[in-house]
């Protein structure tokens, strides 16, 4: 059916071509008046139409379940890692095709909680020093960025669907207009005052007004909503003042003394001392998520967090049995997203007794990015991708292979990604590798590619004597070099080629580096005399430097093994994770149980800013040790 809308669109597009002039209320091509009598303008404002229609979609990749073995389920809990619009634009396709559904069946988002950067201009770095996120877009930029998102969130939600958008007062204005033209006014609910730092008087320094608390937007798809009203309890006894029963359940938490007392106690932000520290900067509190996840959804519903961070939302949801999908660009969230998860407790705050969650799946939000590679000239690519690694830029021949240069001992190969129009590095390409070189390659050998590029999920394989080792460039840094001017020629050395990552890659990975013993140890020493798999973790050293922070030891930086008895050679499962002190305890060693050994195991090292290694192991592997 062609509407009015639609026939003033095409209208529009005709005019350029017959030279004609815009009529006046349509000079703005952003503008659909007959909805909008006022709007925010600014540069760079794109229509909501090409934000839906030309986002690209992003292939939601599989690469780590977790509590699925042997279940059958209708619904797992989704884990995205990558860039919030591309992953918005998939779980859109989801929704078209029936994947996204509530546990009543409606298709869609029931709630989304969103809490983005600020606009603050900051870099935030966990407890031990490392990037989490850089807070760096301000202006326009940050506007447009957040709208994009909510643009999409907007399609993502059920009809009955709420949005609660967690800033401070630095942005909330604008995004409340932007909210308004992308809602509509008359969906726009309540304005949520958080009130920050009761106890800690922080800022009493500034010479101004103390600032002290944050705004939320709640907004709903419609007016018809789920808002379940919440209540505090009457006192028992307690009357009317006509000495009458009370109506009602309670105080309803939103207005009440008792609500204000509560609210203070609430909005408290994560202390030190608190049992749901994660150490991951920005965190909010358990509670504060409780309180919007209960009143505006219902049991099986799902709630999506699109700027997870450390997964609050996804742990409340968690226990109060909703369906959650969280995504988040950075390792350092994923990380502590998976490991929050691993260790939950029942209770809001993270008390009380262990919670098994249900079954989740971590998946890579990653674009193919064939033609951004294809943009990148080979020779430039190649110097970057040297320096990236600290690799030295020495070609050489070995056997019949051109190699492009060396780390420390270890000769290096830049993966040609361009080859027969789009190669992927799979295990075949290592055995052409092996072969031409007349595996007289080095001891460690290094292959670099674009991440998308490689077709398995360990960082090394090993032939002959030799381990090729995976050095991965995230599809975040081939973004950002796609947008170069590489026509001008670039120079690049290993500080540039840092400094670019450390702009934008926060899921740019730090191979640690790791030594093992794989033993099998029969009687004494072991528990009942019983025979165990062993593996003993003789090096474990992050590569990940942490600027003016002093390095770490050796192990220090080990943060949990995870385990997969079962590995299908394409996504990890896991069946076992041991956390770094129970590890120390045990004098550096993983203990399996010998009846593990019989696939092939994939072990996954992960250190405490989110950098994994992971490696494949078969029953051979383990060597019987009297030690
Ligand atoms: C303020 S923190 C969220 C904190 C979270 N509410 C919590 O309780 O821990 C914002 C998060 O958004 C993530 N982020 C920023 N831009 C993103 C994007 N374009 N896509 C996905 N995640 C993004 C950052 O990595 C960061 O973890």
């Amino acid at each position: 059916m062609t509407t009015p809308n639609t026939r003033r669109r095409r209208h529009i597009a005709e005019i350029p071509g017959q030279g004609a002039d815009l009529p006046a209320e349509q000079e703005n091509p952003l503008s659909t008046p007959e909805r909008r009598e006022y709007e925010l303008v600014y540069a760079g404002k794109q229509r909501e139409e090409d934000i839906l229609t030309q986002t690209v979609a992003a292939a939601l990749q599989p690469v780590k379940t977790f509590f699925t073995r042997g279940r059958n389920v209708d619904w797992c809990n989704m884990l995205i890692l990558g860039d919030n619009l591309q992953a918005m634009q998939s779980l859109l396709r989801w929704k078209e095709t029936g994947r996204l559904a509530n546990a009543d069946h409606s298709p869609g988002v029931r709630l989304i909680y969103i809490d983005p950067p600020f606009a603050t201009r900051q870099e935030y770095r966990n407890t031990q020093e490392e990037r989490a996120y850089r807070d760096w877009l301000s202006g326009a930029g940050y506007i447009e960025f957040l709208r994009q998102r909510l643009v999409l969130a907007k399609h993502l939600l059920a009809n009955n669907g709420s949005i609660y958008v967690h800033l401070d007062a630095n942005k909330s204005h604008y995004i409340k207009v932007i909210m308004d033209e992308i809602f509509g006014e008359s969906c726009f609910q309540r304005e949520i005052i958080w009130r920050i730092g009761w106890l800690s008087g922080f800022k009493t320094q500034a010479r101004n007004w103390i600032r002290n608390h944050d705004v939320i937007l709640f907004y709903t798809k419609s007016a018809n909503f789920i808002f379940n009203k919440l209540y505090i309890p009457y006192p028992e006894g307690y009357t009317r003042r006509d000495g009458s029963p009370p109506k009602g359940a309670g105080y309803p938490l939103e207005d009440t003394w008792n609500c204000y007392e509560i609210d203070r106690l609430d909005s408290i932000q994560i202390m030190s001392y608190s049992g749901e520290k994660t150490g991951f900067p920005t965190q909010k509190n358990e509670k504060l998520l409780a309180r919007i996840i209960r009143a505006s959804s219902n049991p099986g519903d799902i709630v999506l967090d699109a700027f997870a961070g450390s997964g609050t939302t996804l742990a409340v949801a968690e226990k109060l049995g909703r369906r959650w999908i969280g995504i988040d660009c950075g390792k350092l969230a994923i990380y502590t997203i998976q490991k929050r998860l691993l260790t939950l407790k029942k209770e809001i705050g993270n008390r009380g007794d262990p919670l098994t969650p249900n079954p989740f799946i971590l998946y890579n939000a990653s674009l193919d990015d064939l033609s951004r590679l294809e943009r990148l000239p080979w020779e430039e690519w190649r110097c970057f991708a040297l320096h990236l690694f600290q690799c030295r830029d020495e070609p050489h021949v070995v056997g019949r292979m051109q190699m492009d240069g060396y780390l420390g001992a270890g000769d290096v190969l830049v993966f040609n990604h361009l080859r027969d129009g789009g190669a992927v590095l799979d295990h075949g390409f290592i055995d052409a590798l092996h072969e031409q070189s007349g595996g007289r390659l080095s001891a460690r050998v290094f292959i670099i590619a674009p991440a998308t590029r490689v077709t398995f999920m360990e960082d090394y394989s090993a032939r002959g004597q030799t381990r090729y080792y995976i050095l991965r460039v995230p599809g975040s840094i081939i973004n950002e070099l796609a947008n170069l001017d590489w026509q001008a020629g670039r120079s690049w050395n290993a500080k540039k080629a840092r400094r670019m990552a450390e702009a934008v890659g926060y899921d740019f990975i730090h191979l640690p580096e790791v030594q093992c013993e794989y033993l099998i140890r029969t009687g004494e020493g072991e528990p009942g005399g019983a025979t165990a798999a062993v593996i003993r973790i003789q090096t474990f050293q992050s590569k990940a430097t942490v600027k003016g922070a002093a390095p770490k030891g050796n192990r220090e930086t080990l943060a949990m093994v995870m385990v997969d008895y079962d590995y299908n050679g394409r996504t990890f499962t896991l069946d076992a994770v041991f956390y770094a002190d129970k590890i120390k305890k045990e004098g550096w060693e993983v203990r399996l149980p010998p009846a593990s050994l019989s696939g092939r195991l994939m072990l996954i090292y992960v250190d405490i800013y989110g950098n994994e290694y992971r490696e494949i192991k078969k029953p051979g592997d383990f060597q019987p040790s009297d030690r």
